[in-house]
């Protein structure tokens, strides 16, 4: 079976000491109450919180990057190697997020070139695609992410996707309270999972979990996650508050054991 992941994507906010109370409240709820085990949570906090953050994490939850370098090490100033998060015990790396593509002009060459960095460095890579609106209303939306998991994930191995978490995050649905609806996401989902049965086999689409992200939140994540090929979410805005994030964390549960029933 497919992982379930929910994976809260912190961006810049919160203190060092804030990321660190948030972790050690987590894992107590988890301690108390553990999640399913096919369900696995990760943080992404700023870079800054990692390592003190993995001083206190224990074996309920994955931390992970937002972003990484392009280069292995040198003469990049400000830069921040796979390598270096590797060395401080760091599983994830989002790659690609629309922010970084769009704020920080990263081409689909350097997100590969950060792939492969965070791939040498055995870091598990959550790698985003998703449209702007205007791609969406003049739907293109498929043939727009296509050519960026072209340009991605179409020069990896099957073996390299093993290592791969792809994210789905319509810019239009990021932190604007508009979310995809149920049938809008999995009809892209469905089409990225084609899109691996085509590049690589029906192994590898079969094996790769595929997030939801944009103003995913605890009032959603049910009808969002029962869909067929989502296996759960990259969260913004309601990663940030314990009460939100353990909701979806425990909507992606809920789910999972309804499925299994059947
Ligand atoms: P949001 O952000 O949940 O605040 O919309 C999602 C993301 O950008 O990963």
């Amino acid at each position: 079976m497919r992982t379930k992941i929910v994976a809260g994507n912190w961006k810049m906010n919160k203190m060092v000491q804030q990321g660190v109370s948030f972790l050690q409240d987590c894992q107590q709820s988890l301690m108390a109450n553990p999640l399913h085990s096919n369900v696995q949570l990760i943080i992404c906090p700023p870079l800054l919180h990692l390592d003190a953050m993995t001083k206190v994490k224990d074996g309920h939850i994955k931390l992970g990057a937002q972003n990484c370098a392009a280069y292995e090490q040198g003469a990049y100033t400000g830069e921040v190697s796979a390598q270096m998060l590797q060395d401080i015990g760091v599983d994830y790396v989002i790659i690609g997020h629309s922010e970084r593509r769009q704020y920080f002009m990263e081409s689909s060459d350097q997100i590969l070139e950060k792939i492969h960095q965070a791939l040498a460095h055995k870091l598990r890579v959550i790698l985003c695609c998703g449209e702007p609106l205007e791609v969406r209303e003049a739907s293109t939306q498929e043939s727009f992410v296509q050519k960026q998991l072209e340009q991605t994930l179409g020069k990896l191995t099957a073996d390299e996707m093993k290592h791969i978490i792809i994210a789905y995050e319509p810019i239009w649905a990021i932190g604007t309270g508009k979310t995809a609806s149920p049938e809008q996401a999995q009809q892209m989902h469905a089409f990225i999972r084609n899109f691996l049965i085509h590049q690589f086999s029906e192994a590898v689409a079969h094996q790769t979990s595929i997030l939801y992200g944009g103003s995913c939140k605890p009032s959603n994540a049910v009808l969002l996650f029962s869909q067929t090929d989502i296996d759960g979410g990259l969260i913004g805005g309601a990663s940030l508050q314990l009460e939100d994030f353990m909701a979806i964390a425990r909507a992606c549960e809920q789910v999972l054991e309804e499925n299994q029933t059947y």
